[in-house]
């Protein structure tokens, strides 16, 4: 069996009252269209046609990547228009798949099960029980029995008010023989409430000529909701999010609250992995077994070994050079750690410290206040409150070098490329402008004076 895709993503998304057009609208960090092309990819099919109209330049863009093919639908004069212009590149058999760019979390088996369903000789509609079906188009079937043969699809607008009471709705999505798709869009009409052509008219042209038509029942409310305002968006990312987490909790994270989780992307887990409330991960993290999550963490393209704990308010963003962190690292509260941030088991970050491109050894503390950027620092270094390494000279930036159970006191200015070497000491409020060799201390300050007797000035009368 043949199998070809269509995607239509050629209306304009009017309700979203946005310059993006609609189906780049992001669900958890994904274009709606995204997720209907990631969810075809598995079937495997001989091509997917997305149909473009507005914004089709910005939509074929931000979707090359998928391999799929463009057509455009200019201007929009209906579903049944839109399946028109694929026909030019569909072929003459097997089965034809049609599903909604801005229907976003359809699943994989279920577009599975339509295109077997139909199995290049059916046509099969996907429908829903709807407790309120306005808007939908209804299924009309023989003597008005739920279990009837398929006799038509009535639009909301052109429909009879007995019509209207009808709970069972189209989804939007079909699978067809691909042969009479092409037959039966190019003889629709738009003799109609909208002036439109209605794709959905074909199923009176199929009853006609005595092929089958199914209809197959969506599992959940879920994958066949679509989106046409901001509410239906965020409704969505949040069934989205509740099913994310069920999974995640099915395999045993322990989530404080499902409802206050959000994942854009992956998230590997371990065993014995705890997330407190309101956090956010994205791009893929992988939190290794035990790792405890505090409240109100973002955590962007991380690896975060066995045993570590992230503290309140930590921002971790490794962008596309990632972050990792040791076995046992304790991190924040309030810690900031960006790209290229590897910190060693059990090394410990506290609160407003920012590490940036910068390797630390096990047992490394920078406790308080300060800021490691491009710096190399060894094992059981202790970095002070308020130290910081000057890295960049305006033109270019340079490395730091801190050796092994060297300790840097509170307030220095570490100017690179500078190395401390192992055992080194730096006295508190120093600017270090040259290597210190190992073993030394090193102060660079001004020396304290003591003036006796000292009369502080008085205001004058
Ligand atoms: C359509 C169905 C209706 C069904 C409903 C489910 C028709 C005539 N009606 O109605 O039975 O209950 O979906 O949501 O098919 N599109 C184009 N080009 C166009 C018009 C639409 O590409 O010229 C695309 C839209 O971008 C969207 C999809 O087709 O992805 C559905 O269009 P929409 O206007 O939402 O259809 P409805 O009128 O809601
Ligand atoms: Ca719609």
């Amino acid at each position: 069996m043949a199998l070809n895709i269509v995607i239509m993503a050629a209306g304009k998304g009017t309700r979203m009252k946005s310059a993006l057009p609609k189906v780049l609208h992001k669900l958890a960090g994904r274009s709606l269209l995204q997720h209907v092309l990631d969810c075809t990819a598995p079937l495997q099919a001989a091509q997917r046609i997305v149909i473009t109209g507005h914004g089709a330049e910005q939509v074929e863009a931000a979707t090359a990547a998928s391999g799929a093919r463009f057509v455009r639908q200019m201007p929009q004069l209906g579903t049944g228009h839109a399946i028109q212009q694929t026909v030019p590149v569909l072929p003459d058999d097997g089965t034809t798949l049609i599903l909604n760019g801005d229907v976003p979390l359809i699943r994989s088996e279920t577009a599975r099960r339509l295109a077997e369903a139909c199995s290049d000789r059916a046509l099969v509609l996907l429908t829903i029980d709807l407790a309120d079906p306005t808007g939908y188009g209804r299924i009309v079937r023989e003597g008005g029995r739920a279990d009837g043969a398929v006799q038509a699809i009535v639009e909301h607008k052109d429909a009879t008010p007995e019509q209207r009471l009808l709970r069972e709705g189209y989804t939007g999505m079909m699978a067809a023989p691909t042969a009479l798709l092409k037959r039966w869009v190019m003889a629709l009409s738009n003799n109609n409430a909208q002036g439109e052509y209605y794709l959905t008219d074909i199923v009176a042209m199929a009853v006609a000529e005595g092929v089958p038509v199914l209809g197959l029942k969506a599992a959940d409310e879920t994958e066949v909701l679509g989106v046409n305002s901001p509410l239906q968006l965020a409704d969505l990312e949040r069934r989205y999010q509740r099913r994310q987490a069920e999974t995640l909790m099915e395999a045993g994270v322990r989530l404080a609250d499902p409802a206050r989780f959000d994942l854009r992307g992956e998230l590997v887990c371990g065993q014995d992995v705890e997330i407190d409330i309101n956090s956010l991960f994205e791009g893929r993290v992988e939190l290794g077994d035990g790792v405890r999550i505090g409240a109100n963490c973002v955590i962007r393209n991380a690896r975060i070994a066995a045993g570590a704990r992230i503290h309140e308010f930590t921002h971790i963003d490794g962008e596309s050079a990632g972050v990792s962190i040791g076995e046992g690292a304790l991190i924040g509260p309030f810690a900031r750690l960006r790209p290229g941030a590897q910190l060693g088991a059990e090394v410990h970050i506290g609160n407003f410290v920012e590490v940036k491109n910068s390797q630390l050894g096990r047992g490394a503390k920078a406790n308080h206040l300060a800021y490691l950027g491009d710096a190399t620092v060894g094992e059981r270094v202790n970095y002070g409150a308020g130290s910081i390494t000057a890295n960049y000279d305006g033109a270019n930036k340079h490395r730091t070098t801190i050796g092994d159970d060297v300790h840097v006191g509170s307030n220095c200015v570490l100017v690179a490329p500078v190395t401390l070497g192992n055992g080194a000491t730096v006295g508190g409020g120093s600017t270090i402008t040259r290597d210190v060799g190992a073993g030394e201390l090193a102060v660079a300050r001004g020396r304290q004076t003591a003036v006796a007797g000292w009369k502080r000035p008085q205001k004058k009368r």
